[in-house]
Order: structure tokens, then sequence, then C-alpha cells
């Protein structure tokens, strides 16, 4: 009797719906330290487009272990796409990379974040600004009809250390001309700059460097950046955003937020 009651509250505890719980829909692994993945959408999450939410899963002590994420997947998009780094050693990445299709993760359904379209006056430019992961909300933003609404040139670039690991944000690019609910809106308003800093590629080195220097307006045959027509968001390392901010201000953009849209704006990219 007594074993009979053990295996059902056993079997209770592992199906037991977790808190906040969705489901994951899709996984897709792009490298040994990269993969992204697709839940379903509470009905009742609002967001927009850039926006992070605390994502996670129970940790072996029964309490959730959470850590804020981009949602990658437009505020239109019916589910929630993430992408994310894998950390061997990483409380919450190292089992995060081993979801299945099936299985759930807890989702608090309370967006927040300043890479949003709001915190920034309106431009006739927009820049994203992105190493690794950083590439997350722009995902989001380059699927987001208001960002070819409200600018005539969409500039994306996304600085990695490999070739492999700039493969979720090039196949997220190439995918959007021929998107049958933005790619008309798209049209030839994108310009895609991919560098790698490690590994040999058509366009070598950090992005830092290559605004300063001016190459990079050059490649792409544009004016140099000035805060009369240019607006930009930025997504990478605490090193990367600080470096980035400098390389801005130095153009004489100001960062805004919120409630006092400037500029430019600046978030962390999750890392672990
Ligand atoms: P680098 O290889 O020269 O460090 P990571 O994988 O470490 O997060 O880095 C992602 C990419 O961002 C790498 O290509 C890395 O270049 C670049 N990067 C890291 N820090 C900075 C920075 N402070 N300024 C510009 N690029 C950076």
């Amino acid at each position: 009797m007594n074993d009979m009651t053990t295996v059902t509250e056993a079997q209770a505890v592992k199906t037991a719906r977790l808190p906040d719980a969705q489901t994951v829909t899709q996984v897709c692994h792009w490298t040994d330290r990269l993969f992204s993945f697709r839940v379903t959408r509470p009905q009742s999450l609002r967001f927009r487009s850039g926006e992070f939410v605390m994502i996670g899963l129970l940790g072996d002590n029964g309490k959730p272990l959470l850590r804020a994420y981009s949602i990658a997947s437009p505020a239109w998009d019916e589910e929630l796409e993430f992408y994310s780094i894998k950390v061997q050693d990483g409380p919450l990445t190292s089992k995060l990379q081993h979801i299945q299709v099936g299985d759930e993760i807890i989702l608090r359904p309370k967006p927040v974040g300043t890479l949003v379209h709001d915190a920034l006056l309106p431009g006739k430019r927009l820049w994203f600004f992105a190493t690794g992961t950083g590439f997350a909300p722009f995902a989001s933003l380059l699927r987001e009809p208001e960002t070819y609404e409200k600018y005539e040139q969409v500039i994306m670039t996304h600085t990695c250390r490999d070739v492999a690991e700039l493969a979720y944000g090039r196949k997220l690019v190439e995918s959007l001309k021929d998107d049958p609910l933005i790619g008309e809106l798209v049209g030839d308003k994108l310009l895609y700059y991919p560098t790698t800093t490690r590994e040999q590629s058509p366009k070598m080195g950090r992005i830092t460097t290559k605004l300063m220097d001016g190459s990079v307006f050059a490649d792409l045959g544009i004016a140099t950046i000035a805060p009369e027509t240019d607006r930009a968001m930025v997504c990478g390392s605490l090193a990367f955003n600080k470096d980035m901010k400098d390389v801005l201000e130095s153009f004489g953009l100001r960062e805004g937020a919120n409630s006092e849209p400037k500029e430019y704006v600046v978030e962390k990219a999750f890392v672990g």
C-alpha cells in the first residue's frame, strides 16, 4: 500500500505543470555553443518587439532558476522564440540546452526592456549592433513592420568569433525578403554587415574598430553616422556595450530610454 502511494506521488510530481509553464515546440542547435528554441505563447502575453522576459527551469532544489532572455520572435508571432548560448557549467544553460519538443519551461509573462522603438527619437537610418547572442532582440525587431515603416534604411551588424556563429542571424536576414508578412516592407531597406574576429571571412574585425576607421561606411557605400539622421540599438557583452557607447557618443548620439527617447539605446545580452 505504501509503495503504491509513493509511486502515485512521484508520478504526480513529475506530471505537475510548472508555474507559468510553456511547452517547447521547436529546438535548433546551430553550433556546440549556440541554440534557438520556440515555445507556446501565453494568450495574455503582450510585448513590444525587442523586449525581454524571465525564463528558466526548476533547479535541483525545486526552485525556479530564471534568467533574462530577449524574445527573438516579433510581437505578432503566435509562438515565442529564444536564442541562447550553451555554457557547460552555466547553472541554467547547462540544463536548458537539453530541452526537447514537448518539454516545459518556465516563462514569467512580464516583458520589459530598452531596445524598443519608443525609446528612440524619429530618424532616417536605424542601426542594430550585435555581438554573439546579442542578435536575439534584433531577430524580433527585424521581423517587426514598424522597423521599416519608421526608417528609410536599417543596418544590421553582427560580430562573432567564427563564421558558424553568424548562421542564426544570417538565415533570419535571408528569410526576410521572402517573408509573406513583411517581405514587401523590407524591400531593399535592409543592409546586413556580418564580421568575424577569429576566423577568416569576407569582413574581419570588431565593428567598433570598423566604425572608428570608417571602413563600415566605405564598405556599405553610405554616409557616416550623424545625430540628425541616425538611431542605434546595441546588444552584446558588457565590454562591447561600453565600447559602443563611446563610439556612438563620439558621433554625437545620446543614450535614450523609454521615459526619455534620444538617439541610441543599449541592453546587455544574457551570457550564461
Ligand atoms: P574578439 O574575438 O576580438 O574578442 P564573445 O563570444 O566573447 O561574447 O564575443 C563575441 C564577439 O564580440 C567576438 O567577435 C568578439 O571579438 C567581439 N567583442 C567582444 N568584446 C568586444 C568589444 N569590447 N568591442 C567590440 N567587439 C567585441
